[in-house]
C-alpha cells in the first residue's frame, strides 16, 4: 500500500455481517494515525470485538506503535527466542537451526481468552500475517455478549455470583496463586456483560462439588462455541486483526506442519481486574 495521511475521511468500517467483526478500510497502519482515526478504530472495536485490516506491510517497530495507540504493548509472560523487538510475540511453527523461531506450532489452539489466567488478562490482541499455509490456520473468535445474552434467566440467575479458576497448561507460565475470575463479566468500557470461561484455560468453578463444576463448565463451553456465535477469519499475508478479550474467545484451526505459518503478535494487559 502507498504512504497516505490516515485521515479519518477516508475509513470504512464494513461489518462482516457474522457473529462479530469488521473489515477497516482506507488506512495505512505503518503511518501515524490523528487522534480522531484512532477514535473511529476504537469505536469500530466496541462495536464489532474483532477488527482487521489488509494488505499492510508493517515493520515490527510499525506494529508496536500502532498498537500503542490503544494502550501500552507488553512482553508477553510466555519465555521466548531472543529477538530484535521484545513486545513481539512471535506465532509460528517455524525452526531455523533446529530451533523454533517462535509459540504455538501447529495444532489446534481451542477456544481461549489470551492471559485469561492472569489476574488482569489481556484486554487488546493483534496478530500480523507475514506467512500463511495453504491448507487450515484459519482463526474463528467467537461472541461472549451474543452469548450471554441469549441464556435464558435461569442460566443467568444461576450463573451470577459464580466465579472460575483459569490455568495454563505450561505451569511456569501461572501466577504463583490461581486466578479466578467472574464467569459472568462486566465489559470496562461497553458495560455490557458477557460470558467469560474458556475451555483452554478455565478450570473450575469455585466453591462447587466437581462433578457439578464440571457439568456446567463442558455446558457452557458447548453453548458460548455454537456456529451462531462464530465468525471464522481466513488469512491473507499483511493482514493485522485486532481483537478484544474481554468479549470473544479465540481458537486457531490446525495447519500442516510442513507448512510455514508467522504471525507477529503484540499484546495489552488488563489495568484492573474483571468485574461481574
Ligand atoms: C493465539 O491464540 O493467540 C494465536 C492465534 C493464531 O495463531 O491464529
Amino acid at each position: 500500500m502507498n504512504a497516505i495521511n490516515n485521515s479519518p475521511e477516508r475509513i470504512s468500517v464494513i461489518p462482516t455481517g457474522g457473529a462479530l467483526g469488521a473489515e477497516i478500510t482506507g488506512l495505512d497502519l505503518s503511518q501515524p494515525m490523528p487522534p480522531a482515526t484512532v477514535a473511529i478504530i476504537r469505536q469500530a472495536f466496541l462495536d464489532h470485538c474483532v477488527v482487521f485490516f489488509r494488505d499492510q506491510t508493517l515493520s515490527e517497530p510499525d506494529q508496536v506503535r500502532f498498537t500503542r495507540y490503544f494502550g501500552e504493548p507488553v512482553i508477553h509472560v510466555r519465555e521466548q527466542a531472543e529477538r530484535a523487538t521484545p513486545e513481539i510475540m512471535m506465532v509460528s511453527n517455524v525452526k531455523q537451526n533446529g530451533k523454533p523461531i517462535g509459540a504455538l506450532g501447529h495444532r489446534e489452539i481451542e477456544f481461549h481468552s489470551d492471559l485469561s489466567y492472569m489476574p488482569k488478562p489481556g484486554t487488546i490482541s493483534m496478530l500480523y500475517a507475514v506467512e500463511i499455509p495453504d491448507q487450515g490456520g484459519a482463526t474463528q473468535w467467537c461472541n461472549g455478549y451474543a452469548a450471554y445474552a441469549g441464556l435464558d434467566d435461569a442460566m443467568k440467575q444461576r450463573l451470577a455470583g459464580l466465579r472460575a479458576t483459569h490455568l495454563h497448561f505450561r505451569p511456569e507460565q501461572n501466577p504463583e496463586t490461581v486466578t479466578d475470575h467472574p464467569v459472568v463479566c462486566t465489559h470496562p468500557e461497553t458495560g455490557r456483560k458477557t460470558l467469560f470461561v474458556s475451555p483452554y484455560f478455565a478450570k473450575t468453578i469455585v466453591g462447587m462439588e466437581e462433578s457439578e463444576s464440571q457439568d456446567l463448565l463442558t455446558t457452557l463451553f458447548a453453548y458460548e462455541t455454537r456456529p451462531e456465535y462464530i465468525w471464522t477469519h481466513q488469512w491473507q499475508v499483511g493482514d493485522l486483526v485486532m481483537w478484544d478479550n474481554r468479549a470473544t474467545m479465540h481458537r486457531r484451526e490446525p495447519f500442516p506442519d510442513t507448512q510455514r505459518r508467522i504471525m507477529k503478535r503484540t499484546q495489552i494487559y488488563n489495568e484492573t481486574v474483571p468485574v461481574e
